[in-house]
């Protein structure tokens, strides 16, 4: 609610100006990468329903998953000019644009899915989206996320060393580059849905992933030594684009923004409730599992740090609060 204050503030001008032309019918468009069956899709696919159902048929969603309408870099200037009303976002793109963002890649800023989701919603996270109006041009509704950081490999990973020279996939995204540089690996940025075939054909060595991608993309198939590192969170934003958030009634800034923050609180629980499950399933395939600490990255940490410190003020205030956070 302090969020929505700050953003009706912030369009309050405009707020006025429309009033008068407010109970308009909309289809809006959301945007996504995820595939269909992921998590994150089937509860955009959720708000959906939910929205429509709350402004009595009024508003209806078409959900595109599967990066229908382009890359998340594409999005987010489609979303600028007013071409895409909403997307669900990782958060990687934003922190290319809003440093403070990379605040939330710190590595090991948090234990475990349940400490992520925690610290995403704290005020303290609340806080980062109050700058993407301004920043980006989005109204950030709320977080969701996926499960923890982890390395999935053609061959082991059983110290930082064996890191030197591996083409490691990431998403693309400053915070992660500066990582996996400062271990000596190097770093290959691609988006989710061209990660199979880059493992299939040897393009890249090792990929950063989540398990429950490792699971419903099947990476495991190409790559059979994984480094349980639990290294970085990898939340997601839920945004509107600020033009069509402009052009919005009070009423229906109201139902747009409960209806999608209780949809992305959905996906914050799912992935806390999945994360034991699709680790025990992991453990269950036929691949050599390494476990990994801080202490394993303890260099790598060192360099980010003294990067990302002075980019990402806010990186105090959020280690401040997960560290407040970690036994509650
Ligand atoms: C990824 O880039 O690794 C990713 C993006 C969205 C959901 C899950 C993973």
């Amino acid at each position: 609610m302090n969020r929505m204050k700050t953003l009706t503030l912030v369009c309050a001008a405009a707020a006025l100006a429309v009033s008068s032309v407010s109970a308009q019918a909309r289809d809006f468009r959301l945007g996504l990468i995820t595939p269909a069956q992921h998590l994150w899709s089937t509860e955009a696919e959720a708000f959906a329903q939910t929205l429509n159902e709350r402004s009595g048929g009024e508003h209806s969603v078409s959900v595109f998953p599967a990066q229908q309408l382009g890359n998340e870099a594409q999005m987010v200037q489609q979303l600028q000019t007013g071409a895409l009303d909403m997307a669900f976002l990782t958060i990687a793109e934003i922190s290319n644009r809003i440093p403070d963002f990379g605040a939330l890649y710190a590595p090991y800023l948090v234990d475990d899915v349940n400490h992520a989701a925690r610290l995403l919603r704290s005020d303290a996270a609340g806080e980062l989206l109050d700058l993407m109006p301004e920043g980006v041009g989005f109204v950030g509704v709320g977080y969701g996320m996926v499960g923890m950081r982890q390395v999935l490999s053609r061959s082991p990973i059983e110290s930082a060393e064996d890191l030197q020279g591996q083409r490691l996939r990431i998403t693309p995204f400053e915070p992660i580059r500066d990582f996996y540089t400062a271990t000596g690996a190097a770093p290959a940025p691609m988006p989710l849905l061209e990660v199979y075939d880059a493992l299939a054909n040897g393009q890249v060595d090792a990929i950063d992933m989540d398990f429950d991608s490792i699971l419903i993309l099947k990476f495991y198939e190409q790559a059979n030594n994984l480094l349980i590192s639990n290294h970085m969170m990898f939340p997601m934003v839920g945004v509107v684009s600020g033009r069509v958030w402009r052009e919005l009634s009070e009423e229906d800034r109201e139902l747009i923004d409960t209806a999608m923050s209780e949809h992305l609180e959905n996906v914050l629980t799912g992935f806390e409730e999945m994360d034991a499950a699709q680790e025990e399933e992991i453990r269950g395939l036929d691949i050599n599992i390494v476990e990994a600490d801080a202490e394993f990255f303890s260099e790598a940490i060192a360099e980010w740090e003294s990067i990302w410190a002075p980019k990402a003020p806010m990186l105090e205030t959020l280690r401040a609060e997960a560290d407040r956070l970690r036994d509650e």
